[in-house]
């Protein structure tokens, strides 16, 4: 694997999932992989998860790790081709890029959507600029679309808390006051289609993502509806994708309680984290032995570690 900027990137995720299972009962076994390389994780937006788990990961794996906020602390990138730089843009990512790569082996980068620019963030302008200028294999922390690290780690916790073989997986949209990115729902959709799963995408009428990527995935307007039966409950809150960006439903009724996981097959609650409790979930769904959001979030470690396995094999 070269790159990994979305999860169709895989040879086969079922594979890749199975080996970060056994991966984490050893984590340390692969740290000789890593020696006397280095990896820059660079971010322009904020992170919890990912800044931490990439970096365990990539020690893990023996891996130098050079760590930059870049939105707060790098010069302010130019992407545009063939500009006039007279503006407040001090640097051209053709520079940057470039300069970056020989520092490092491996580039990861957060850069979130700009929710303002459809085009712009639809053409992944961050992403593939640095694929295009860097030379080295480039890992997308969450990008203006996609989430694959976060969508890797959520199959690799369904697959240890499935109980049947092909379970029933339902991602509710929940209400959120401010406007989110579509990044971490239009990965687990992509991920949930390469799974042998009874999936169902459950929203309000309006609230479709990009119909490029949910393609004939089923999607069910009745949230109590999609939830019957339900082994996996996975919530998250996008912004609108028709109305580019905009807040226009705030209805604390898609709210995930109690009463509405009652409805699933003792099914689980899974969230990416970070998130609002008693806005997108009430205390007592988070709180219950059902929510798995603590292992979810563990799996981090081990998305990435394989994935940076993967690459550092390839190099
Ligand atoms: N889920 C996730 O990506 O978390 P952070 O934004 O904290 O990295």
């Amino acid at each position: 694997m070269q790159h990994y900027t979305n999860i169709k990137e895989l040879d086969s995720l079922q594979e890749t999932v199975k080996e970060a299972i056994e991966l984490k009962k050893s984590e340390l076994k692969y740290k000789f992989l890593g020696e006397g390389k280095t990896i820059c994780l660079l971010f322009f937006n904020n992170s919890l998860r990912t800044r931490l788990s990439t970096q365990k990961a990539a020690q893990n794996l023996g891996l130098n790790t050079v760590v930059m906020n870049f939105g707060s602390e790098g010069w302010q990138l130019e992407f545009e081709d063939g500009i006039i730089m007279d503006q407040d843009k001090s640097e051209h990512v053709i520079e940057a890029a470039q300069v970056i790569a020989q520092y490092c082996d491996i580039v990861a980068i957060r850069a979130f959507a700009s929710l303002t620019d459809k085009d712009k963030d639809s053409a992944e302008i961050v992403i593939e600029s640095f694929k295009k200028y860097a030379g080295i294999p480039v890992v997308n922390m969450e990008s203006a679309t996609g989430h694959p690290m976060q969508a890797l780690a959520d199959a690799i916790t369904m697959e240890e808390y499935k109980v049947s073989h092909k379970p029933k997986v339902v991602l509710s949209w929940a209400p959120h006051p401010k406007a989110l990115p579509h990044a971490v729902a239009n990965s687990f959709v992509e991920m949930m289609q390469l799974q042998d799963a009874d999936f169902v995408i459950t929203h309000p009428e309006g609230y479709e993502l990009d119909p490029e990527i949910t393609k004939n995935s089923k999607i069910e307007y009745n949230q109590n509806k999609a939830f019957e039966n339900a082994d996996f409950v996975y919530v998250k809150n996008w912004s609108n994708f028709k109305e580019y960006g905009k807040v226009v439903n705030k209805d604390t009724n898609w709210m995930v309680t109690a009463e509405k996981m009652k409805l699933t097959n003792n099914g689980k609650f899974m969230h990416c984290l970070p998130v609002r409790r008693n806005v997108i979930v009430a205390d007592e769904v988070i709180d219950s032995e059902n929510s798995i959001v603590i292992q979810q979030a563990n799996n981090r470690t081990y998305s990435a570690q394989i994935v940076l396995k993967k690459i550092l094999e390839n190099l």
